[in-house]
């Protein structure tokens, strides 16, 4: 698996600086907030994440997953999103949600989520990434907290596969172009 990442974007230790500031910066954004606080897990990809920053939030969260899927050409800005795994619980008037992804590329997952949960009543709704490629942006979007914006790369590792491998490494790296090349 490590024959084939070209070079490491991100380090274990800056993932874990970024985690903490990240678990800080939402602290302070919710001490005043008497509801709710809902970490939202977009699978698979922001699952490593997801368990590292819920750690190191110090105000009691609760957690819950979605399993969404876009389709579309990567031209296309229309992209729909279908949801494979549903949010459990239908009341979410008293929640404030931070859903947690591991990276942007169109904003298209992201900008339809958050549509969808303040139409099913949420009280307030952010977004969080690990990784930000604003170069691949098809709809005007920009995430609440991000980790790190990151170059057009093809980036595994730290929750990121490529068909279903790397997801496991504990750093952000680039694969090999021979990998993905055919
Ligand atoms: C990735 C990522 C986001 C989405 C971002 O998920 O985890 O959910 O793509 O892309 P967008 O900004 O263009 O919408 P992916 O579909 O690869 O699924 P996975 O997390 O299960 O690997």
């Amino acid at each position: 698996m490590l024959h084939d990442i070209d070079y490491i974007l991100v380090s274990e230790k800056e993932i874990e600086l970024i985690v903490s500031r990240i678990a800080a910066d939402i602290d302070r954004d919710y001490k005043d907030s008497d509801k709710k606080l809902l970490l939202l897990c977009i699978l698979k990809g922001s699952v490593v994440f997801m368990g590292d920053l819920m750690k190191k939030i110090r105000r009691p969260v609760e957690i819950d997953f979605m399993k969404v899927s876009s389709y579309g050409s990567g031209t296309s800005t229309s992209g729909r999103v279908s949801i494979m795994l549903d949010l459990y619980r239908n009341d979410l008037s008293d929640v404030d949600i931070i859903i947690v992804e591991d990276i942007i590329d169109s904003g298209k997952t992201l900008s339809y989520l958050c549509e969808y949960l303040k139409l099913k009543g949420a009280n307030s709704v952010r977004t969080c990434t690990m990784l930000d490629k604003p170069s691949r942006r098809q709809v005007d979007f920009s995430a609440d907290y991000v980790g790190r914006e990151i170059p057009d790369a093809f980036v595994v590792g730290y929750g990121l596969d490529y068909d279903e491998k790397y997801r496991t490494l504990p750093f952000v790296g680039v694969l090999k172009p021979e990998i993905y090349t055919h």
